[in-house]
């Protein structure tokens, strides 16, 4: 997100992994492919509370060096099912 990143050098934000356009794929750093974040595009996107949680905890120290906050994530999960 914003510079100078805490997380990983590889990931400096959720567009290393996301790309900028989140109805399209992304890619991670194995070069694994990951479907579109886009709830328009990929239906099964942030509808389970378990799974965005699993992968928030995982992705925000990857990115940010620290844990999101509940306000952070539900920012970011009310930003994200609107795409
Ligand atoms: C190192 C690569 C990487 C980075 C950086 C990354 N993600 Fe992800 N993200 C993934 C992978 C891999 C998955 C799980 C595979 C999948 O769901 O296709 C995932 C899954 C998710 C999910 C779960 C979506 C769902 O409901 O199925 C959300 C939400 C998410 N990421 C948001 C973010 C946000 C926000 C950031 C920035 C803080 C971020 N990601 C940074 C790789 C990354």
């Amino acid at each position: 997100m914003s510079s100078p990143a805490a997380g990983k050098p590889d990931t400096p934000s959720c567009t290393s992994c996301h790309t900028t356009n989140l109805a399209r794929a992304g890619q991670a750093r194995a070069g694994k492919t990951i479907e579109p974040l886009a709830p328009s595009v990929v239906p099964t996107r942030l509808s389970d509370p378990a799974t965005v949680d699993k992968w928030l905890r995982r992705n925000c120290p990857d990115v940010l060096g620290r844990e999101c906050s509940a306000a952070e994530r539900a920012d970011l999960v009310a930003f994200l099912i609107g795409q």
